[in-house]
């Protein structure tokens, strides 16, 4: 029986990478004993990242099992290539394609009821931190995944936090402003299901080699989700290694 969250560090390569940075990271990203590793190159590069070493995970699916969706991709079709995990809501989906906090919650309802474990994205804008705001943003964002998908949320799901004005940035979230954040994840989490206590909740935002060590050693951070340093595989290997 597992005592604490697992531990995962998630590579998100958004719109970067080629076949040939997949298989350099295929051939040598070894498997590390206690932290899932999980790899989202773009979906066009999913099958061929495939590897016993890690899991490999989409960036975004549709909230519809099919039909008419042009450029869309469903969850069963993640599924069948064998796709694990699926990230949902982050913020650039929310800023370049207006996904709202609903429709967010409606694509974790559907990787849930595939089976595909969804990590769905949290984080606020800076003038929201500024405005002494995140606690209720973030709490929103929280509360309408929790309304649509309830006690199936705590099946198999996973949550990053991240910070808009940290990603991409170069200004990450102190140790201490992300420990606050996730611990408030957690008691609205906990509000709902004592399977909160088991549920990873990563943090994202310009994690680098040299700041995860300390990021992953607060008690309510279980990991990352890495953007730029993921595409860099010793990079990403280094920030494993901080999370085993
Ligand atoms: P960076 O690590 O490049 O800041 O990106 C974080 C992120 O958006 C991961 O999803």
């Amino acid at each position: 029986m597992p005592i604490a969250p697992k531990m995962i560090v998630a590579g998100n390569w958004k719109m970067n990478g080629d076949l040939s940075r997949i298989e350099e990271f295929r051939k040598q990203l070894s498997h590390l004993s206690v932290v899932e590793v999980v790899l989202c190159p773009p979906s066009v590069y999913l099958s061929s990242a495939k590897s016993d070493n890690y899991a490999v995970g989409a960036q975004d699916c549709s909230e519809f099992l099919s039909g008419a969706h042009t450029g869309d991709i469903s969850v069963e079709m993640l599924k069948e290539i064998g796709c694990k995990y699926v990230i949902i809501g982050h913020s650039e989906r929310r800023q370049d394609h207006l996904e709202s906090n609903k429709q967010v919650a409606a694509k974790v309802k559907t990787a849930i009821d595939a089976g595909i474990t969804p990590i769905a994205c949290v984080g606020e804008p800076l003038e929201v931190r500024e405005a002494g705001g995140v606690f209720e943003y973030v709490g929103e964002q929280i509360q309408a995944i929790l309304e649509l998908c309830g006690d199936t949320f705590f099946s198999s799901s996973v949550i990053a936090y991240e910070p808009i004005w940290a990603i991409g940035t170069g200004k990450t979230a102190s140790p201490e402003q992300a420990q606050e954040v996730h611990a408030f994840i957690r008691k609205e989490l906990l509000k709902v299901s004592e399977k909160a206590q088991m549920m990873s909740i990563l943090y994202g935002g310009s994690v680098k080699p040299d700041n995860a060590q300390a990021l992953f050693a607060q008690p309510d951070i279980n990991g990352g989700l890495i953007g730029g340093a993921s595409l860099q595989l010793e990079s990403f290997k280094k920030i494993c290694q901080a999370a085993n």
